[in-house]
């Protein structure tokens, strides 16, 4: 199966590459420098330090609890153990509410080893987005469900499936690529609206939760494999280590799903 010439580096402006050659990225969380060396040797293209280390590592309720430090120290531990994939890191809760808040945090990790930093929501984070891009800092927007926004949510749910709540998600992702991102994440929306996006836009869209029509997948490391992290299992996780055989071959079969097609399947999407 084509990769990214196998053994290359990843780069930001190689992202928009693959989507135009129709190539899908595959992307997991990490946390840590021993799985980091495995995902980097078994075909991830991207590795995010997810502020989900808030509630896998941590064993909080939710992602808020989280602070720049805490990203900056994994940031810096999980990039010693990269050589190829790209690493994008999370501006946590807050940290991006002023885009000199956001500039001054996203400098901690660009310089821990971040190669771009995510950012949820659209909204007054455009100008955030607007302030880093002209800056020189590759921006991965986040829109759904963004789980920094889960006391306005009012829990972990799918978003856009009404038409309002679709059209302005449609608007949000339109705006968020306008403003200079060069990435999407998409996280629990329907997957034709997904697939709607997708198509609509340049940038690559990474979904988790979102089906098949994006242009890569995203999980959590520790759904991924299976492990009990406390928390309610969402439909979209699926756990590769059960028939992956050990976390390599886990790594190996979650990558080569995401690139056939075969990942997320209808039963892993809304
Ligand atoms: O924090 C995280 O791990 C994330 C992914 C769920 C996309 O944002």
């Amino acid at each position: 199966m084509s990769t990214h010439a196998d053994s290359k580096p990843w780069t930001v402006p190689a992202l928009a590459d693959a989507k135009r050659d129709g190539r899908k990225l595959v992307m997991l969380t990490a946390y840590d420098n021993s799985f980091a060396r495995v995902l980097d040797a078994n075909g991830v293209d991207l590795v995010l330090i997810g502020d989900s280390l808030g509630m896998v590592v941590q064993g909080h309720d939710s992602t808020l609890p989280v602070t720049v430090d805490d990203i900056v120290y994994h940031t810096r531990v999980v990039s010693r153990g990269l050589d190829r994939a790209l690493l994008v890191s999370d501006l946590p809760f807050q940290s991006d509410a002023t885009p000199e808040r956001a500039l001054d945090a996203a400098i901690a990790l660009l310089q821990a080893g971040a190669e771009m930093v995510k950012l949820e929501g659209a909204g007054h984070k455009l100008d955030v987005i607007r302030f880093l891009v002209e800056r020189d800092i590759p921006v991965c927007a986040h829109l759904g469900l963004t789980p920094q926004s889960v006391l306005k949510f009012g829990g972990y749910r799918v978003q856009g499936r009404d038409e309002a709540a679709a059209a302005r998600l449609r608007e949000d992702a339109r705006a968020v690529a306008a403003a200079g991102a060069q990435l999407l994440v998409l996280e629990c929306v329907p997957s034709s609206l997904a697939a709607t996006i997708t198509a609509d836009l340049a940038i690559p869209t990474i979904g988790i939760g979102a089906g098949p029509g994006c242009d890569g997948q995203v999980l959590v490391l520790h759904d991924f494999l299976g492990l009990d992290t406390g928390h309610r299992r969402p439909k979209f996780v699926k756990d590769f280590l059960a028939d992956g055989g050990s976390v390599a071959g886990a790594v190996r079969a979650y990558a080569d799903a995401v690139r056939s097609g075969a990942f997320p399947d209808s039963a892993h999407s809304y």
